[in-house]
């Protein structure tokens, strides 16, 4: 892509903090969550999204953690469930009558989130259903859902739609999970004109640029790598990370943040820029 000028730290930058399995249950280093914490609430950012997998097993002590680690931020977030925020399979009935029961408790019970203010519209579907076992679902009426909201928002605001699961293959990541009826819902992305979709669950972390067929509208897929635990996957294995998205009127920038045990924070490793669709 073109080289934009950088969304900068003017007034008019919104930011967004993204992070992703944080996997309670399994983290990785006794003080990555309170460094993660830290570095979000510096970052002052206007929105936490968090896209799903807050727990390993879906265990009480796993949604408390998890619900104090949401607490602990300054700004409002907005976070969609995973697949390992349902209860798991060896509680069947409880799996497909009432899946992510906790997650409603001690999370949300809304799970079409939505976070508007002048220039931005993020919204958040579910992907997790009880009786997938890791792969995803997203069903029509969601995609309306969808339509309803990026149908009303501002224009010219910067669309954000944040799911757990894959919509699309990415040749980079290699073969991996997409959620059932991905091809239908990134397409529906693509006409209401979203900008950016905040997704996890393959625990690596990675940015693309996609142009969707059929009506060539160019979006970028921005997959956080496991913020807090220890399943990091291929050469992400034993790292955590998060990610901040700067956006002004002509662009976006998305920085990685990685921890580094040794320091006990999280710095930058990588940053991207984007030109805005217009
Ligand atoms: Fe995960
Ligand atoms: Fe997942």
């Amino acid at each position: 892509m073109d080289t934009p000028e950088s969304p900068g730290q003017d007034a008019r930058t919104i930011k967004i903090a993204h992070l992703s399995d944080v996997h309670f249950g399994r983290i990785a280093h006794p003080d990555v969550v309170d460094a993660i914490i830290d570095d979000v609430n510096g970052a002052a950012a206007d929105l936490v999204v968090v896209s799903g997998d807050f727990t390993q097993r879906a265990r009480t002590r796993q949604y408390r953690a998890a619900a104090t680690m949401l607490a602990s931020f300054d700004v409002p977030w907005l976070v969609v469930p995973g697949n390992h925020d349902v209860y798991p399979w060896w509680r069947p009935v409880s799996r497909l009558v009432n899946p992510l029961r906790r997650y409603r408790r001690w999370i949300t019970a809304n799970l079409t989130p939505s976070f508007v203010k002048p220039g931005l519209a993020v919204l958040g579907i579910n992907s997790a259903f009880g009786w997938t076992v890791k792969g995803g679902r997203i069903v029509e009426s969601q995609r309306a859902a969808m339509r309803a909201f990026f149908g009303g928002a501002q224009e010219g605001a910067f669309r954000v739609l944040v799911v757990h699961h894959h919509l699309t293959q990415l040749d980079a990541l290699g073969r991996h999970d997409l959620a059932r009826q991905a091809k239908d819902t990134l397409n529906c992305a693509a006409e209401m004109n979203v900008d950016l979709i905040l997704c996890g669950h393959l625990h690596v972390s990675h940015t693309s640029h996609v142009e969707v067929v059929p009506n060539g509208h160019g979006l970028v897929v921005a997959t956080a790598g496991t913020a807090t635990s220890d399943r990091g996957r291929k050469k992400f294995r034993n790292t955590n990370f998060y990610t901040q998205i700067s956006i002004n009127d002509e662009a976006f920038e998305i920085a990685e943040r990685q921890f580094n045990p040794d320091l006990v924070q999280f710095e930058e490793v990588r940053r991207e820029s984007f030109q805005r669709c217009r």
